[in-house]
């Protein structure tokens, strides 16, 4: 089964209840949240205000993918604010084992991300410890940048690992891509073995000219082009 996550990035921050209530109502699996510090990344975003802000919007899952270092101290926050998927960059944690852990611990599940450059073997010793693995197709830190084509290979590589440890344990665990995901994209990406799927401009961009938003005609292409690789 595939999941859509468009990431609330490109959509209205002025009003944002709204934006989540039509983009779940439009078809969306999860809301992603990106959280951004200006120090791990160039840029600054949203904390669990905001999160606790949305919760009574949706019961859709919160996957909140944080892009800020350090890591720990603010995960037990967005756990009270209402996070179901907490995901961390492996590099901006001193002791990720530690971090994993934490977020399992605050009742959430745990994720890895990947930047473009960075390599999978965080893997080799983690996946007991991990939900959800989470590969970046562009750099982070901005919506609308286009996808990195390097990106396929290493999807397929991290699809190897994934399936000969579900084979191994029983346990399935998530593969999700995030960065310039759009409609002429995404079946070629699923094809590359990805079976969750943030998109943000693509999502948020198209429906911005009816009022209130309309999301459900993106959403319905982007499943369409999914069925083409087979649900
Ligand atoms: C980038 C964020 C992404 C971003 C995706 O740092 O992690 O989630 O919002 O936006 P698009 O889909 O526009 O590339
Ligand atoms: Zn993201």
């Amino acid at each position: 089964m595939h999941r859509i996550a468009p990431s609330l990035l490109s959509a209205d921050f002025a009003r944002l209840g709204e934006e989540v209530r039509n983009v779940v109502a439009a078809g969306a699996d999860w809301i992603h949240f990106d959280v951004m510090d200006n120090h791990y990344v160039p840029n600054l975003t949203i904390g669990p205000l905001v999160c606790e802000a949305i919760r009574p919007h949706t019961s859709a899952p919160i996957d909140v993918h944080l892009m800020i270092k350090p890591v720990d101290r603010i995960v037990p926050d967005f756990a009270k604010a209402g996070a179901n998927i907490i995901t961390f960059h492996p590099e901006a944690s001193e002791h990720v084992d530690r971090t994993l852990q934490l977020i399992r611990d605050c009742g959430c599940q745990a994720g890895l991300v990947f930047n473009p450059a960075t390599p999978l073997h965080y893997l080799d010793h983690a996946l007991d410890g991990i939900d959800i693995v989470l590969l970046m197709s562009v750099n982070p830190g901005f919506g609308g940048q286009k996808f990195i084509p390097g990106t396929l290979p290493k999807l397929r590589a991290a699809r190897e690992k994934l399936d000969a440890y579900e084979a191994a344990s029983g346990r399935r665990i998530l593969l999700q891509i995030d960065g310039g995901v759009k409609v002429d994209n995404i079946a070629q990406i699923a094809a590359a073995g990805a079976d969750t799927f943030v998109a943000g401009s693509a999502v948020f961009g198209a429906g911005r000219d009816a009022d209130p938003h309309r999301y459900d005609s993106v959403i319905a292409a982007l499943r369409a082009e999914l069925a083409k690789v087979g649900a």
